[in-house]
């Protein structure tokens, strides 16, 4: 056989693998994506009164950061459109035309916010529900409450598209659908005491998502699903080569203004500290409290 034959053969090869694995990554993506996931839901009340839209914008703007991916005016916007990424949105959450909080019953939010599943069982990606699994009812029912309260916005998204990047995450198990890393039936927890307390502070760490980025144990590295060009994110443990560098009052800063202690910015596309700058004071000492009860692990 010629030189030239066995490379034409092993090109031939080459092109049947990858054609396989696409095949395979195509396959098992689709498998998630269609995928319903059974969940037994809370009924929630869908409250309209000014006490509970005012906490609900609270937490709206200050903890669980939804205008980070779904828009300033909670409308919705394409949440990711880059060729091999795909297009997603993170759709419109107002009671305008496209807007969920028009159709929505109190069964529905639970389900999307909480569960991480569209009202017709599909796995909603990039949602971060990990993260809100962890609201109390009556948090939950805060939100839609101010969400319920917005001024309607007329927009309305394709559904979404995915590219071959996109689908590879989710066909390798990358954390980017929540629904399949819930424990769907775990009992959820009462509101949290206010005031300064870990407690307080473990509430407001797995609500504000910190561990979605941060990793579980909070001692950081590349954040999942993430752009690359992304730093990697902070260790938050209280060893000395990482949280113990700060003291109450620069935390304090740092979440206040995205300034680390070397005098950079966090970019806040990266970690949503312009959102973390609002909560109140006693807030961000009760998550300062509570990160100092964490297992430190050196960074690495
Ligand atoms: C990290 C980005 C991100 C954040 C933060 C986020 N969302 Fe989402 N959300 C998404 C994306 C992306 C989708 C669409 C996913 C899909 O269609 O697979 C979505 C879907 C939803 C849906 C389902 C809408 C439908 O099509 O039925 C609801 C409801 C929702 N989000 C509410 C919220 C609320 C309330 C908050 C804040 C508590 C929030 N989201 C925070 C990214 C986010
Ligand atoms: C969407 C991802 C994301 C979320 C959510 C997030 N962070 Fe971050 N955080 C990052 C990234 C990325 C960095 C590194 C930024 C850099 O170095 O420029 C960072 C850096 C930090 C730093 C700076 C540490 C240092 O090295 O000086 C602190 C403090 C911090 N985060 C705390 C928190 C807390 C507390 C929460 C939850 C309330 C949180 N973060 C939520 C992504 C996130």
């Amino acid at each position: 056989m010629s030189a030239a034959r066995n490379v034409g053969i092993g090109v031939v090869g080459l092109l049947f693998l990858v054609g396989v694995l696409l095949a395979g990554v195509f396959f098992l993506s689709n498998g998630k994506l269609t995928k319903t996931y059974p969940a037994s839901a809370v009924d929630l009340s869908v409250r309209t009164d000014s006490a509970s839209v005012a906490r609900g914008e609270y937490l709206v703007n200050a903890v669980v950061a939804c205008r980070d991916c779904h828009g300033e005016d909670l409308g919705g916007t394409y949440f990711m459109d880059a060729g091999p990424m795909g297009k997603i949105a993170a759709p419109n959450l107002t009671t305008g035309r496209g807007g969920v909080s028009g159709t929505y019953s109190g069964r529905d939010w639970d389900l999307a916010i909480r569960h991480g599943i569209e009202p017709g069982g599909r796995g909603l990606l990039f949602m971060p529900s990990e993260a809100y699994t962890h609201l109390a009812d009556e948090e939950v029912e805060d939100i839609v409450a101010y969400l319920g309260s917005l001024p309607p916005v007329d927009r309305e998204f394709d559904s979404p598209k995915l590219g071959p990047v996109t689908r590879m995450l989710l066909a390798t198990g990358q954390p980017i659908q929540s629904a399949a890393h819930i424990d769907h039936d775990q009992a959820r927890p009462k509101r949290a005491p206010q005031g300064a307390s870990a407690e307080r502070g473990a509430h407001l760490v797995e609500v504000s998502g910190c561990r979605a980025c941060h990793g579980a144990d909070l001692s950081g590295g590349k954040v999942p699903g993430a752009d690359p060009s992304w730093p990697p994110a902070a260790n938050l443990t209280p060893d000395p080569t990482a949280l113990g560098r700060y003291n109450e009052t620069s935390f304090e800063h740092v979440l206040r203004t995205g300034e680390k202690l070397d005098g950079s910015k966090i970019d806040p596309t990266t970690m949503p500290w312009q959102a973390y700058a609002q909560m109140a004071p006693e807030e961000t000492r009760a998550i300062w409290t509570y990160l100092q009860t964490v297992p430190a692990v050196p960074t690495k």
